[in-house]
């Protein structure tokens, strides 16, 4: 068991440098299976969803040399066995080996998908697909077994009946190297998707319209190696932001990609949060004065049901009445029992967060329910009068890199603490 202890309300200063975007890598980990020779991923978070990827992979045969921020994958020993237990069940992203394996194989067994309670996460739509392309899917306790009988995986038209970041991977993932073309309609936008298809297409794949809503694959026979930059992580930066203009005494974030976080600035601006913008960071200094805004989550571009968690304690200062409504996920509001546990006027209401400001938070010992709930309560604490004790911690360690050492730099009385 693992808990972080904060002495809040020290002052905040300095420089923080993005890591590569979590859930560009937990697909581009799994893509490296339908490779024919090694792939180097450079830029990758040192998280505890990377360590338990690599785990999986190396117990399939892969064999990988983790140094610094690359990792280098062979995938020529990987033998496709059953994987039903284990780390598959530690992480939501597991589900790519669906795609990967059925790629390569035409045939996948594998535990159900595990991952931060946000409610029902469904994943038919992964299911509909690969079906489409011609496998027969079949259950046997809480493990999953997809198969084409022996035969390639058939492109097909698609149609998303949801916009989802997760299926139009997968989806992606299993056609690369179907018979034909594949056509996904209504497919997700985001930036990860984009860096899935960019490695795929380096590795000698066909994938064209990622970053919109059609995007076309040409099946290939084979996928070569090759070297790939994993993009920054959008969720990450996001969430020093919020930190900076809670409680920053001027705080430059690295290594971020202004595009891919328009919304989210867009709303800190309607906020009333000054930042200086520059080609690949971000200049942002704590404000009094804030405006209470409403926030609604919707697919890229719109606003990241991924952030609506880190920016609550931020929207705590601000002065008036707002809401948060959650079209992702209705029910990702486990941080706001914890946060009204910290003095936070905020409380939930049919399905949205309805909070007042500003306030002064207190610190309070709190619970880590998921991995952006904890983000929202190591700012929280950072913020508050007197200490704050997280619990469950782990959560926050599969998605947020270094985040103890990152938080020390700045100058945060921060620990954690191993029990
Ligand atoms: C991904 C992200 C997660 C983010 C979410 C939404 C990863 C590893 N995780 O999760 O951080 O919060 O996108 O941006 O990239 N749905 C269905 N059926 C399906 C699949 C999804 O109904 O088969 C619904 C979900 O319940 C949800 C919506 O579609 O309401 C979007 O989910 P999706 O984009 O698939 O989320 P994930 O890929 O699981």
């Amino acid at each position: 068991m693992k808990k972080i202890v904060i002495n809040g309300g020290r002052p905040l200063k300095g420089e923080v440098i993005i890591n590569g975007a979590k859930n560009s890598v937990v697909a581009l980990i799994p893509a490296v299976i339908l490779a024919d020779d090694t792939v180097i991923l450079d830029g990758v978070p040192n998280i505890s969803d990377v360590d338990s990827l690599i785990d999986i992979m190396e117990a399939m045969g892969a064999s990988i040399k983790r140094v610094e921020d690359s990792l280098e994958i062979d995938p020529r020993g990987i033998k496709n066995m059953p994987m039903p237990f284990g780390k598959i069940n530690s992480l939501r992203a597991s589900y790519y080996f669906y795609g990967s394996l059925l790629g390569r194989y035409g045939e996948a067994t594998v535990g159900l998908p595990g991952g931060c309670d946000l409610g029902p996460r469904p994943i038919d739509l992964h299911l509909k697909a690969f079906e489409a392309m011609g496998a027969k899917m079949t259950m046997d306790g809480n493990y999953m077994n997809l198969s084409t009988g022996g035969k390639q995986l058939v492109g097909a038209s698609i149609y998303m009946d949801t916009v989802s970041v997760g299926a139009t991977i997968n989806t992606i993932l299993a056609a690369v190297k179907a018979k034909g073309r594949t056509i996904i309609e209504n497919a997700a936008r985001e930036p990860e998707i984009i860096d899935v298809a960019t490695l795929l297409n380096n590795m000698g794949a066909h994938i064209r319209g990622a970053g919109t809503d059609i995007i076309i694959i040409e099946g290939v026979e084979r996928l070569h190696g090759t070297r790939h930059q994993v993009i920054p992580d959008r969720i990450e930066a996001g969430t020093y932001i919020a930190l900076a203009a809670a409680i920053g005494e001027g705080i430059q974030i690295n290594n971020v990609l202004y595009e891919h976080l328009e919304s989210f600035i867009a709303k800190l601006e309607e906020m009333g949060v000054r930042m200086t913008i520059s080609e690949d960071s971000v200049f942002v200094e704590k404000q009094t004065d804030l405006r209470a805004i409403s926030i609604k989550t919707s697919p890229y571009p719109g606003f990241a049901t991924d952030l609506q968690q880190p920016i609550t304690p931020l929207l705590l200062t601000a002065r008036g009445h707002g809401k948060i409504i959650d079209t992702i996920y209705e029910k990702r509001v486990n941080h706001v029992a914890e946060l009204a546990k910290m003095s936070g006027r905020i409380s939930t209401a049919s399905n949205q967060i309805v909070y007042e400001g500003p306030n002064q938070l207190h610190g309070a010992s709190v619970k880590a329910t998921d991995l952006r709930a904890g983000a929202a309560l190591v700012i929280a604490g950072l913020m508050a009068e007197g200490q704050t004790e997280i619990t469950n911690v782990e959560f926050i360690l599969r998605g947020y890199s270094n985040i103890i050492k990152k938080l020390r730099s700045l100058g945060a009385d921060i620990q954690l603490i191993e029990e």
